[in-house]
C-alpha cells in the first residue's frame, strides 16, 4: 500500500552507511528523515560547551539539561533538532571531541529519556508537514523508539569496510570503541531489533543498499 504513512526504523553501528541510505530513501519517497545520532551529538556539544564533561556524572548532566530547549527545523526532507531556536551545524557536532564523548552521554538514562519523547513526536511532525512517511536512523529506533515501525532494518558491515568508509570522510573516529560503549550500555543498547531485516553492506555498493531498502519499504 503506497498511500499508507509508514515509519521506517534504520539501526546499526557507526559508519555502516545509515545516513546516506536513510537520506536517499527519504528523498526518493518524500518521507521525512531524522538522524537521531545528530540529536545525541547536539546534546553532547551543548553540554561540553557548558563545561559539563561526562565524568561530572548523571546528576550534573541532568541538571544542565533542564536549561536546554529543543525544537525542530525542517530543511528539505530532513528534520533537524535545534537548541534555543538555533541550528547547531554539522561542523560543530562532527568533531573529534564530540566523537570521543557522545557515547558516554548517550549511555546516561537521563539523556535518553530527555530525547525519547522528542524523537517519538517526529511521526506527528512528518504527518503534519504532509510527508508520506518517516525514516528515522539510530541505534535504538526499532527496539525502543518505534518498536511498531512498519519496517525495521539493521545495517551491518565488517570492521575493515567501516574503517575505510569513515576514513574517506576525513575525520578521526574510534568506531569500535564507540560501538562497544553503545552495545554494552544498560539503557537502550545497540541491538539488532526484533523483527528487523539484517543487511550486511560490506560487499554492497551504496546504490545496492538503497535499492534493497526501497524494495523492503515498498513491500511493507
Ligand atoms: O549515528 P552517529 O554515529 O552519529 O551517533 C553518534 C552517537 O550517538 C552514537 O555513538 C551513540 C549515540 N546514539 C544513540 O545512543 N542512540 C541513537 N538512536 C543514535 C545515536
Amino acid at each position: 500500500d503506497s498511500m499508507k504513512f509508514k515509519t521506517v526504523a534504520i539501526d546499526g553501528g557507526a559508519a555502516v552507511g545509515k545516513s546516506s541510505v536513510s537520506k536517499e530513501c527519504a528523498k526518493t519517497l518524500n518521507y521525512m528523515h531524522v538522524d537521531t545520532g545528530s540529536h545525541y551529538r547536539t546534546i553532547a556539544y551543548i553540554l561540553l560547551d557548558k563545561g559539563i564533561a561526562p565524568s561530572l556524572g548523571e546528576d550534573a548532566v541532568s541538571q544542565a539539561l533542564k536549561g536546554v530547549e529543543i525544537s525542530t527545523l525542517i530543511f528539505g526532507n530532513s528534520a533537524r533538532m535545534s537548541v534555543g531556536g538555533k541550528e547547531i551545524e554539522d561542523s560543530l557536532i562532527r568533531t573529534d571531541k564530540v566523537n570521543q564523548n557522545v557515547s558516554l552521554f548517550a549511555a546516561m538514562p537521563q539523556v535518553r529519556e530527555f530525547l525519547k519523547g522528542y524523537q517519538r513526536s517526529m511521526e506527528g511532525v512528518a504527518k503534519e508537514k504532509n510527508f508520506a512517511g518517516l525514516v528515522m536512523e539510530g541505534r535504538d529506533i526499532g527496539s525502543v523508539i518505534f518498536p511498531n515501525a512498519e519496517i525495521k532494518i539493521f545495517l551491518d558491515a565488517d570492521e575493515e569496510t567501516r574503517r575505510k568508509r569513515r576514513a574517506n570522510e576525513g575525520i578521526s573516529d574510534s568506531i569500535s570503541k564507540r560501538d562497544a560503549l553503545d552495545k554494552n550500555r544498560k539503557t537502550a543498547p545497540l541491538v539488532r531489533p526484533e523483527g528487523s531485516v539484517l543487511i550486511d553492506t560490506s560487499n554492497m555498493s551504496k546504490e545496492e543498499v538503497i535499492a534493497k531498502t526501497l524494495a523492503l519499504i515498498a513491500e511493507a
